[in-house]
């Protein structure tokens, strides 16, 4: 049986093995997917021992970065992300790395959600990892503009200018107060916190500014229980987002995209 598997730590909440479980049996491919602790000082160690056997991995928090170094190619996604999300063996044994998160992303807001990002205007709140990851296929997506605010403005400023050749992309702290956006996405972990990022009210419009929390839970997150009360739109969380981006990376290594819908709906 192919094995395939999800590394990180910690992982025991991971939803990964129950939706590349439910991909297989849709379209039919006979494979395992588990979910691996892997300690803090050996990634490294943990991947190359899954990998003697093992097709392909996923990696999350805190390892994406290493996986990056890592692998011996990148994708261009991966390449700008900064950070793989998905590996693949190759035939000759080397790792190809790439990153799905912004594809999954933009996926899960322009297709199921079905808010054309083309000619809006966005904010993305936060400037770590998750936020990086996204950037790019959201600029590829045309919006009119992407402000990246953050706590810390010097890595907004540093990820401006890493992209700034991509598209119409600015940086500010969270002073910056303008007209209200189309739409907020928040890459912060401040949710998993419970905490707000402190971002002006004056930034939705009620009834037009659509917010999305890439932080997902069963109950709504706090920046969509505050988005809701200030009259946005529609207020998504990112479970969509860790759907889209799994069947990418089920499709980068088994040649077949799966239907995303009812594993969604299975998942809620
Ligand atoms: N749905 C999905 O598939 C998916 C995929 C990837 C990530 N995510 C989610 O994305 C989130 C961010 O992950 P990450 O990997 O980017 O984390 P990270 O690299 O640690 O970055 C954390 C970011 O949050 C900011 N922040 C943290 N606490 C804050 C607070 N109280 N107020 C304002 N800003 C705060 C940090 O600001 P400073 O720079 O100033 O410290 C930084 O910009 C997590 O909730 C993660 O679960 C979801």
């Amino acid at each position: 049986m192919d094995r395939y598997a999800v590394i990180g730590n910690p992982i025991a909440h991971s939803k990964s093995p129950l939706i590349h479980g439910l991909f297989a049996r849709q379209t039919g491919q006979q494979l395992t997917y588990e979910a691996l602790l892997a300690p803090l000082d050996d990634f490294a160690g943990t991947l190359r021992a899954f990998l003697r056997e093992g097709l392909g991995a996923n990696v999350t928090v805190p390892f994406k970065e290493q996986a990056w170094e890592l692998v011996d190619t990148r994708t261009p996604a991966a390449e700008l992300a900064g950070a793989v999300n998905t590996i693949a063996r190759q035939a000759d044994g080397r790792l190809l790395g790439d990153n799905t998160d912004g594809k999954g992303l933009v996926r899960d807001i322009q297709h199921n959600a079905g808010f054309s990002l083309s000619g809006k205007r966005v904010l993305l709140v936060g400037a770590g990892g998750a936020a990086r990851g996204v950037i790019q296929p959201l600029l590829e997506a045309q919006p009119a503009q992407l402000c990246v605010v953050n706590r810390t403005v010097e890595k907004a400023e540093h990820l401006a200018r890493l992209f700034r050749d991509l598209g119409p992309i600015s940086a500010a702290g969270f002073d910056w107060i303008e007209e209200p956006v189309d739409l907020i996405i928040n890459a912060t972990s401040a949710s998993l916190d419970g905490q707000l990022p402190p971002i002006s009210p004056g930034l939705i419009q009620p009834g037009l500014t659509w917010c999305y929390d890439m932080m997902y839970a069963s109950e709504a997150t706090v920046f969509n229980r505050w988005a809701a009360e200030q009259g946005a739109a529609r207020c998504l969380d990112g479970l969509g987002m860790l759907v889209e981006q799994a069947a990418e990376a089920f499709a980068l290594w088994r040649g077949v995209r799966p239907e995303t819908a009812p594993v969604l709906a299975a998942l809620r």
